[in-house]
């Protein structure tokens, strides 16, 4: 089998070392990929916002599956493109992907499913913002309608700060949602999707903010863990039932089915699992994490579901132990990255490349906030973050900084449900 790969970060770097590991791929391809993944994929430029761009490419390297990475191009219905051209794509079209491009509509579609989730309103008129704070908070959770590369969401008991956060999405013409806070452990849970048939993964858990102790902005991601010793085994199984499935049925009740990734972000509270936010693809940085574990050959898996046959596929097998992912994140990331810098050891076990590229010299330098992210497993929590910061040690960046305490809440005992 021959996967066209779409994006450059290091949610894809992961996949397509999953996929090189299935005894069915034959070849590999990446559009636009980074400096990482060409060791495994030949790269391609192409305009990811581009449909038709990237059904060209498909042709014309004659993949039989396309895996579409990142957000923005799912909204933009790229995956609608090439289905109408007539390739197997992992990944929803347009209409099914608003679930992450709006989170008005995802509410509303949460509210149909009888789906628990966080109360909101949506303001799109500075003129009502104020009252509308008033009926929130604190905590008050302010998030902008669209696509804000996991930047549009702020969480802050400063009323001021909810304010100009809500202020400047409305004069950036975004409409904003006020949510009640959702109190308990977070919980990152991808499905594989195929119209009504829901297969999940192992539930890891994401570190968004940038600092320790989860001080600071929020991030795309700082790092993530998996599986969580914390939660109760049946919690998955729940999540599926009470949450996935009834969602996966009402978009195939509005004729708009989803195909590919569905991520259910969660908190876990004193009321059970409800839900922070969904998104239309894998996550990023707990995909790296994730696949470090699954055993199932991933390129079936996906195809599978790009075909209508997920429901035929064998249940999946994930290795015994834990994976931990930290980021390496540039100089003045979250805010303004500085890009450029040179980093060596960036070619050790371990590393999925995001922000990187190559300079003139054939230099690996940072191209992104996000650079890359270190994988670690092992037969538990302790021993997989051992592996992860030990690897970590060995990449050099000028201004680089990650978090020193991913996964240490959980191992330390100090996430209860
Ligand atoms: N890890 C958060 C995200 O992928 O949106």
């Amino acid at each position: 089998m021959r996967v066209l790969v779409i994006g450059s970060g290091g949610r894809e770097h992961a996949l397509l070392l999953g996929l090189a590991a299935d005894p069915s791929v034959t070849e590999l391809f990446a559009a636009p990929g980074n400096a990482g993944t060409e060791a495994i994929a030949a790269s391609h430029p192409v305009d990811i916002a581009s449909g038709e761009a990237v059904a060209a490419l498909a042709r014309k390297l004659d993949v039989d599956l396309v895996v579409i990475g990142p957000e923005v191009p799912l909204v933009l219905g790229v995956a609608d493109a090439l289905r109408d051209a007539g390739i197997a794509t992992f990944g929803p079209g347009a209409a099914a992907a608003q679930i992450e491009g709006s989170k008005a509509f995802a509410k509303e579609v949460m509210a149909a499913a009888g789906v628990r989730t966080a109360h909101a309103e949506v303001v799109d008129n500075p003129a009502n913002l104020d009252a509308a704070l008033d009926r929130f908070g604190p905590t008050w959770v302010v998030k902008d309608d669209g696509l804000a590369a996991g930047k549009g969401v702020v969480v802050t008991t400063d009323r001021a700060k909810a304010r100009d956060h809500a202020a400047e999405c409305l004069e950036s013409g975004h409409p904003v949602l006020l949510e009640s806070f959702l109190d308990g452990p977070e919980v990152s849970l991808f499905c594989l999707v195929d119209g009504e048939t829901v297969v999940p993964l192992i539930p890891a858990q994401d570190h968004k903010r940038v600092g320790n102790g989860d001080t600071g902005p929020n991030t795309g991601g700082m790092g993530a863990y998996t599986p969580l010793p914390w939660l109760p085994d049946e919690t998955v199984a729940q999540i599926v039932e009470e949450i996935v499935k009834p969602v996966a049925a009402e978009l195939v009740a509005r004729g708009t089915p989803f195909n590919g990734l569905l991520y259910a972000g969660l908190a876990i509270g004193a009321d059970g699992p409800a839900v922070v936010e969904f998104n239309a693809r894998f996550g990023d940085p707990e995909t790296q994490a994730v696949l470090a574990l699954l055993k199932s050959p991933l390129g079936q898996a996906l195809y599978a579901t790009a075909t209508g046959a997920l429901a035929d596929l064998p249940p999946l097998e994930w290795d015994e132990g834990a994976a931990v992912t930290v980021v390496l994140a540039a100089e003045n990331y979250p805010a303004r990255p500085r890009t450029g810098d040179v980093i060596t050891g960036s070619e050790g076990e371990g590393i999925r490349h995001a922000g990187t590229a190559r300079n003139s010299d054939g230099q690996v330098v940072s191209a992104g906030g996000r650079v890359l992210a270190v994988v670690g497993t092992g037969p538990d929590l302790a021993a997989a973050r051992e592996q992860a910061y030990s690897r970590l040690a060995g990449v050099k960046l000028p201004g680089g900084h990650y978090r020193d305490d991913i996964g240490q809440a959980a191992l330390e005992g100090r996430i209860t449900v």
